[in-house]
């Protein structure tokens, strides 16, 4: 096994601040850099902003902004935000660097420069006609709409559009694609009698691999290619070969996730070795992109692909979408000005969307909040350091090290494929388990040599609790361990919540 993990979310938008739907993909694969840590691994966590292309600019100009001075101050407050939220990427990368916009180039030179399995090039140049959805920033087709409208985005962000573009003549390529995805290890022979081979790239989970399969077939039916440039939007990376024509913001976004291996950061460090990308944590509307598109144009631009990808649901609130103009959106700030940064991160992972979309509410949050941890984990550690304090206990570090370890046996196959609700309910379990243990052996009715070894137990099995929790929690758990070690009593973890939401 590798002792390397590359971890990557989305790049998000400039055009506005985090909602909970990006703050909930950036913790996951935060808890999950911070897992592979734990297990000494050598691990690249990359995120960043997607600051390019039509959406952007026109937020820009609706601030009345220079479209870099907009996107500057927009990704410095997503690293502020990030920042509070604990979130320990190593990098995080932006569009409009140099870094980025030098190695994108390059690759949109090889993807020119190819020749696809039947010998054909795999850039060409035509005409787009059609519907474009602003806010997916994507070329729709009518199977796409529903009753005309972008399902995702509000009706005034479909326009229509016809203009010169580059096509990426993808549809050859996506057939080899279906395979990859589908498990299979699939062999290309090109037309100048080369061959590649491919591993096959794990889609988890399956329901998210079996929506990309069919929409493949239809994509194939349709007989379309993508299109890779823009005519009439100046704020991109131009095309290296035609300077009137920018590049479509997906490609040169999806290229980021390479192109952050390529060069030198500004702290002098560089992640070569690290492509290709252990897994890119994502949510199920990008999923086409990344699960279809990004594996064709790795293998025009003969790279190697990622091996997996995580598809994440989406966040509904009482059963209905999340929405400005429902008025029903929970922002990130909100869940941490209630629950503070380390049960925000706590709720979220418990009401992971892994399969399907989840359904929160305020009161869902409440009610866990309190029963897990103003109740359940905050109760605990209280009485077991009130009762510990002035006992003679001592906590072996050399322990700690064996509760790293035994505490990832239990989580080991949850985190392997990304179930974070299920490492929480198995924290919850173990929690619920040493406060009936407490209730049982009553520790304050017994006598001074028996209550010292139910104490003991009781704060070895906290400390294991915490060592579990430190991905998720770092911060609740560094306290629980650094008031074992230096023997004191930590103030109270989690305040209890007060009237509704
Ligand atoms: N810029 C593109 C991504 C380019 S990646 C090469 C983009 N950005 S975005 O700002 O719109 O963020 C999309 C991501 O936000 C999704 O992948 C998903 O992780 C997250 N979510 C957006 N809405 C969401 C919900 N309602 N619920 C959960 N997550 C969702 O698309």
């Amino acid at each position: 096994m590798s002792d390397r993990f590359y971890i990557t979310t989305p790049i998000y938008y400039t055009n506005d601040v985090p909602h909970i739907g990006h703050a909930s993909t950036t913790i996951y694969a935060d808890v999950m850099a911070r897992y592979n840590r734990s297990i000494g691994k050598n691990v690249f966590f990359l995120t960043g902003t997607d600051e390019h292309g039509e959406k952007v600019a026109q937020s820009a100009e609706k601030a009345g902004l220079m479209p870099q001075i907009f996107v500057d101050q927009m990704a410095e407050k997503w690293q502020e935000i990030w920042k509070t939220m604990e979130i320990s990427n190593d990098e995080f990368i932006r569009t409009t660097s140099e870094g980025h916009a030098k190695v994108a180039s390059e690759l949109l030179g090889r993807l020119q420069g190819a020749k696809t399995p039947s010998g054909k090039d795999a850039v060409y140049e035509g005409v787009y006609k059609g519907i474009y959805c602003i806010g997916c920033e994507e070329f729709k087709s009518e199977r796409d709409l529903v009753d005309g409208k972008c399902p995702e985005h509000r009706p005034d962000q479909i326009v229509e559009k016809e203009e010169k573009n580059y096509f990426f003549r993808i549809s050859e390529y996506m057939f080899y694609v279906k395979d990859i995805i589908s498990g299979k290890k699939t062999t290309i022979k090109f037309a100048d009698g080369t061959e590649r081979t491919y591993d096959p790239i794990k889609v988890i989970p399956a329901n998210k691999l079996n929506e990309m399969l069919s929409k493949i077939d239809d994509y194939i039916e349709d007989g379309r290619d993508m299109s890779i440039s823009r005519e009439n939007v100046a704020w991109g990376i131009p095309i290296p070969w035609d300077e009137k024509q920018t590049t479509y913001v997906w490609v040169e976004a999806l290229m980021n996730y390479y192109t952050a291996t390529q060069f030198e950061w500004p702290d002098g460090k560089k992640y070569t070795e690290f492509w290709p990308a252990d897994v890119h944590f994502l949510g199920k509307g990008n999923n086409w992109f990344h699960t279809v598109i990004w594996p064709c144009m790795l293998i025009a631009m003969d790279l190697p692909l990622p091996k997996e990808i995580y598809v994440h649901g989406y966040f509904n609130v009482e059963g209905k979408k999340m929405g400005k103009s429902l008025g029903n959106v929970i922002s990130p700030e909100a869940l941490v000005e209630r629950y503070g940064i380390e049960a925000t991160r706590y709720l979220l992972c418990a009401n992971m969307p892994y399969l399907d979309d989840s359904d929160v509410s305020w009161k869902l949050f409440d009610e866990r909040y309190t029963s897990a941890l103003a109740n359940g984990l905050g109760n605990l550690v209280s009485r077991v350091f009130k009762l510990a304090d002035g006992l003679d206990i001592f906590v072996d570090d050399a322990k700690l090290g064996e509760f790293v370890q035994e505490g990832n046996l239990k989580v080991h196959n949850s985190y392997a494929e990304y179930k974070l609700h299920e490492v929480v309910n198995v924290i919850d379990e173990l929690v619920r388990e040493l406060n009936e243990y407490f209730t049982k052996e009553e520790p304050w009715k017994k006598p001074e040599e028996e209550k010292k070894l139910i104490i003991q137990t009781a704060l070895e099995k906290l400390l294991l609790i915490a060592r579990m929790a430190e991905p998720i929690m770092p911060q609740v758990s560094d306290t629980i361990i650094d008031s074992a070690r230096n023997r004191k009593v930590p103030s109270n973890l989690f305040n209890r919540v007060e009237g509704d939401k």
